[in-house]
């Protein structure tokens, strides 16, 4: 810039920024005065009536169905439902919301998980892309269309860190790093909620489950969680916070305790971190009846119960109804004071008048604009994109993949011409009849293709696991035929063909909500029909579709190639086809280890050192008798159909001065005969610490796109503040001394460079 236009910039500077500043608090300022405005009209019952947060229409997602929501609505007892949709629908209650005497209307709130109608990979699959881009684009268009469907809150993101794959939500999550969880938490609220949550394709984020949920005890769901302070701070708690700062409209309490006192009724979380420290001004709804559930923790009664959950913090009542029928008689009795309601009063409708609400309760809603928006070309054209992207090449020996379009190929599998799974759990509002299985889609693509089919085996035969997930939609029906049969018939097509490629994985239900497994492996009988194709010679390839991380020793040991391809979403089907037969190469990255075995869960990259680090020939080393300590597949890993060959790292300096930075260069070749997109990744250890530090920790990645045979040059800059930690202060600092800077395709794979802090 020349100087005369800096110096006008300045000035514009000087002239604009106070006036940005002023209108933000005129509109704060406006909103207040509407708010207080309201609340002086209302009476104490009608206050509680907007604290509460009922189920109503179609899904039921805990133990309880709420009753008389029409009712209720009527009677101004209602500050917003959940599980509901389309425009009709929602234009149908808030007309009887806005027949009470306040005309307050309501929210709507769903579980926008991964996207709405079109159905994007689960959350763990997407994060697997590592393309930020790509993920806030699908949380845009799950807004886009979730909006024109009536909906104008969606309990996303969960950003629970996770480093237990025996937890069935793992599934919902970015995986187990707290620097890259962050950055998909921030992404996912941009994502939702634009730029301007008026706007009538804005829906509010709702971060969630707060806090450390990703941490219950053995994997358990909703079990107990006890954790030090300092790991909080440290390791599980940035993503809710990188989300808040993003601009988080609202958070969900979570179900789980923590050090003893649950989410739903602790006033250190939901008030003294989440408000007095990080500042957050948004609502704060429980998660589905956990004020009830108090009781089940045993810290008190009903009534205690929704005492406690008030004043701890929680703004609205999902579910439990507590609020509105124990709330009352505790003002009038004095033993709760009303500015508590009040206070969370005020934020219910604050976060109603930041959605636009009051000036329009209908939110431009119509049956038209939800045909534009719903499943448009556009949007079907990112799923697939985010398919492909999301999907991990785990192991491809000899070239095995891709696949040839003129070969003989078996296809073997209860997964292969199933739609149902596709979309995964927390679809609701998706509808897996719109998506294409895999073998319809390869037939379409490939007319006069030399392809095959048999079942294989059933997807499980485990008839007590089948009868607790098939009332949860798992559709899972034993096939006539016996197993023997029906591996007999895969056997029978693999010998006829020159690959057998196997589609086996979990149920979409095994993941999830209420779905921890305490083994994670492939069901006995998949494997049984996978040592069978084995056993005939033929290269064996196996697709998985599955929620979480799985033990994979068996497989990886026997099979020729392995892709994870999560549940893909609506296009799932096009994605497959697209990158087994390597019209698109894979790109997808591990966001959580893959463990060798459940005995090494909890299990993650960032370690910290022992006393007695792992020495094979040193029996007092921190090592299992039985298994070696790594993961079978680390986290960052994944392979591509072509290879990259990494150049020494150099550094521009040795040593980072208070505040300063360093960047380091590094080139990356692409060695192989196909273009392709590599994630590099950078990690740093800070050698010694006034608390203990992890071997590694994630710092920084680029996606690059890398032509066959060219070198890209890829740089990363860092600075002090990179290197922070909580450290035997609880101070957030950084502290001078030696560093290590890694760079690679992986958290395992790294090469390093020594610098110092001064
Ligand atoms: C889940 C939440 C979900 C809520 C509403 C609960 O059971 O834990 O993640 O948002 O139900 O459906």
């Amino acid at each position: 810039m020349n100087k005369k236009l800096s110096y006008l910039a300045g000035i514009m500077a000087v002239i604009l920024i106070p006036a940005i500043g002023f209108a933000q608090n005129t509109g704060q300022a406006k909103m207040d005065q509407f708010v207080s405005a309201l609340m002086k009209k209302m009476t104490l019952e009608e206050k509680i009536g907007q604290l509460n947060l009922p189920s109503v229409g179609f899904d039921v997602t805990g133990p309880i169905l709420s009753k008389d929501v029409d009712a209720k609505i009527k009677k101004g007892l209602v500050g917003g439902v959940f599980n509901t949709y389309t425009p009709s629908a929602a234009r149908k209650l808030q007309a009887l919301a806005l027949t009470t005497r306040l005309k307050i209307p309501l929210l709507f709130g769903y579980d926008v998980i991964h996207g709405h109608r079109t159905i994007f990979p689960i959350p763990l699959g997407l994060s697997s892309s590592w393309d930020l881009a790509l993920i806030q684009s699908t949380a845009r268009a799950a807004a886009e269309e979730a909006s024109a469907d009536g909906i104008n809150w969606v309990f996303s993101p969960m950003v629970d860190l996770t480093r237990d794959p025996r937890w069935g939500r793992v599934a919902e999550g970015a995986g187990e790093d707290t620097w890259y969880g962050s950055k998909v938490a921030a992404a996912m609220v941009h994502g939702y909620q634009g730029n301007n949550l008026a706007a009538n394709n804005a829906v509010m984020a709702c971060v969630k489950h707060f806090a450390l949920y990703g941490a219950v005890e053995a994997g358990r769901d909703y079990n107990v969680v006890d954790m030090s302070e300092r790991k909080m701070r440290q390791d599980y708690l940035p993503p809710y916070k990188a989300a808040i700062d993003a601009g988080a409209g609202s958070v969900m309490s979570s179900f789980n305790e923590i050090n003893g006192v649950p989410a739903a009724a602790n006033q250190w979380l939901l008030t003294d971190l989440l408000r007095k420290q990080w500042g957050f001004t948004g609502m704060v709804a429980t998660d589905y009846t956990a004020i009830m559930e108090l009781t089940n923790h045993g810290i008190g009664d009903s009534t205690e119960a929704a005492h406690l959950a008030l004043v701890a913090g929680n703004d609205m009542d999902m579910v439990s109804e507590l609020y509105l029928n124990k709330l009352p008689k505790l003002v009038k009795t004095g033993k709760l004071n009303i500015s508590y309601i009040d206070q969370a009063c005020r934020r219910v409708l604050e976060a109603k008048y930041k959605l636009g609400l009051f000036a329009d309760p209908y939110r431009g809603i119509s049956e038209e604009r939800a045909q534009a928006e719903i499943m448009n070309p556009q949007k079907l054209e990112l799923a697939q994109r985010a398919a492909e992207e999301s999907m991990v090449l785990l192991k491809n020996k000899n070239g095995t993949l891709p696949l040839k379009s003129n070969a003989k190929i078996a296809f073997v599998g209860p997964l292969v011409k199933d739609q149902r799974n596709l979309i995964g759990n927390w679809s609701g509002a998706g509808d897996w009849k719109k998506a294409t299985s895999f073998w319809d889609v390869v037939n379409a693509q490939y007319p006069g293709a030399h392809f095959t089919y048999a079942k294989g085996c059933n997807l499980l035969d485990d008839t007590a696991l089948i009868n607790k997930l098939n009332p949860h939609d798992a559709q899972i029906v034993l096939d006539s035929k016996s197993a023997e049969e029906l591996i007999e018939e895969a056997v029978k097509e693999a010998k006829n063909a020159d690959v057998a490629v196997a589609f086996l994985g979990e149920s979409f239900t095994m993941s999830g909500e209420a779905a921890s497994r305490s083994d994670i492996g492939l069901p006995a009988n998949q494997k049984r029909l996978l040592a069978a194709l084995k056993k005939t010679g033929k290269p064996v390839v196996l697709v998985l579709m599955n929620g979480r991380p799985l033990t994979l020793s068996w497989e990886d040991t026997r099979m020729d190639a392995i892709v994870e391809s999560w549940f893909g979403g609506t296009r799932s089907g096009e994605a497959l086809v697209n990158t087994l037969f390597g019209r698109s190469n894979f790109s997808g990255r591990l966001t959580m280890s893959f463990p060798r075995s459940v005995g090494q869960i909890p299990i993650y990259y960032n370690e910290k050192s022992t006393g007695r680090p792992f020495d094979a020939n040193q029996k007092y080393s921190s090592k299992y008798l039985d298994i070696a300590n790594t993961p079978l597949y680390p986290f960052g890993y994944g392979l591509s159909y072509t290879t990259f060959k990494y150049g020494p790292i150099t550094l521009d300096k040795k040593t980072i001065r208070t505040k300063g930075n360093i960047t380091a260069t590094i080139n990356v070749t692409n060695t192989g005969q196909r273009d392709a997109i590599e994630t590099v990744q950078l990690y740093i250890r800070d050698i010694i610490g006034t608390v203990t530090r992890p071997m590694k920790e994630l710092k920084g990645f680029k996606q690059i796109a890398i032509k066959a045979g060219n070198t890209q040059t890829v740089s990363f800059t860092i600075s002090t503040d990179d290197l922070k930690f909580y450290n035997l202060q609880n101070k957030y600092t950084y502290e001078p001394g030696d560093f290590e800077l890694m760079i690679g395709p992986n958290s395992q794979d790294l090469q390093k460079i020594p610098f110092k802090v001064e």
